[in-house]
């Protein structure tokens, strides 16, 4: 089966400091991943590698099955690959019309102004084609650099970002777009501290956090493993017969609050904590997010870090005494 992306064991040290840390994944064809993580997890460090601008200390990268630690199959890797960097850049002086046909022909594509029209008009940048870089807004400009990334309808790409800036209408078509590019089996590795965003369009998700990969899933199974549904039930009379459970989180006379794992159904629920359904005038139901289970992934990652540390200033005092 075709891999677009494989890295194993990849370290990438800044002095003495890990900032991507013996990561391995893989993704598969067609898939849209989200790599999701706080400021300076190692996001951008590890895109970083995957497109050269970075060299690891360690590991394994392949960008289509092509390695990237061989000279030879670095530039076959690089015509397979988008990147949008997470900083615009700014090409000031030129069109945006001509960043697009210059990139092109940087990859050696002569003729490509379908290409290039189609991407403007999705990108909603047709009518700002004669525009100097340096007159368009940051939202364009960003804009601008995903039109460049794919001008040569790359099998996999980059996507550090691409949203941070760009105003809401235009994040929804942006997103749309993606959608259209995994349909037409474009891998797409995203970064995006938007989680509800990722949440609805992620396939799979990586959390990274201080250089660690520290969970990797569906997206669908993240959410129902981790997270707990709230359900707030209105009762037509104060409940007589109800049970001790840890289900249960507030009582407030006819008003209750229960959270529960999403394996049990709410009729399960609802037996176990002594609700009678006779009783339920009214009842709100709110799934588990993404962002519950992100921040369950990166608290449990930091009371485990907190008690390694405890337990190494333990040893320390212990053996100072
Ligand atoms: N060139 C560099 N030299 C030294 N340290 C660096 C360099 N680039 C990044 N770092 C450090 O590496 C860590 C990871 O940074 P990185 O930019 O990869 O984070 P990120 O996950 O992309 O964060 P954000 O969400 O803010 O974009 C940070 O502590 C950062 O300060
Ligand atoms: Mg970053």
């Amino acid at each position: 089966m075709f891999t677009p992306l494989k890295i194993k064991n990849l370290t990438k040290c800044y002095g003495d400091f890990k900032a991507v840390d013996d990561v391995s994944f893989e993704l598969k064809q067609g898939e849209i991943f989200g790599l999701l993580g706080p400021n300076g997890a190692g996001k951008t460090t590890l895109i970083s590698c995957l497109v050269t601008l970075e060299k690891p200390n360690e590991g394994l990268i392949q960008i289509c099955e092509k390695e990237l630690s061989k000279a030879a199959d670095v530039k076959k890797a690089k015509s397979d690959l988008g990147y949008v960097p997470q900083e615009v850049i700014n090409h000031g002086y030129f069109t945006t019309r001509e960043i697009l046909k210059f990139y092109s022909g940087y990859l050696g594509i002569l003729k490509n102004d379908d290409r290039i029209d189609y991407l403007l008009e999705r990108l909603s940048l047709y009518e700002h084609r004669n525009k100097k870089v340096k007159q368009l807004s940051g939202g364009m400009k960003r804009r601008l650099m995903i039109a460049k990334s794919l001008v040569h309808s790359p099998k996999l790409l980059l996507l550090d970002e691409p949203t941070a800036g760009v105003d809401i209408e235009l994040r929804n078509s942006l997103w749309d777009f993606v959608k259209e590019l995994k349909k037409e089996k474009t891998t797409i590795l995203l970064t995006t501290h938007y989680l509800e965003e990722a949440e609805e369009l992620c396939d799979r998700i990586g959390v990274i956090d201080k250089g660690k990969l520290l969970k990797i899933d569906e997206t669908s199974k993240l959410i129902s493993e981790l997270t707990f549904r709230k359900m707030h039930i209105k009762l037509k009379d104060s409940p007589k017969n109800l049970k001790e459970s840890d289900y249960l989180k507030s009582v407030n006379d006819k008003d209750i609050v229960i959270e529960f794992p999403s394996q049990l159904t709410v009729g399960q629920v609802m037996t176990s904590v002594g609700i009678d359904l006779n009783n339920v005038v009214d009842l709100q139901l709110k799934e588990g997010s993404l962002e519950d289970a992100f921040l369950k992934i990166l608290n449990h990652n930091a009371m485990s870090i907190g008690k390694s540390s405890n337990k190494n200033t333990n040893q320390n005092l212990t053996g100072a005494l």
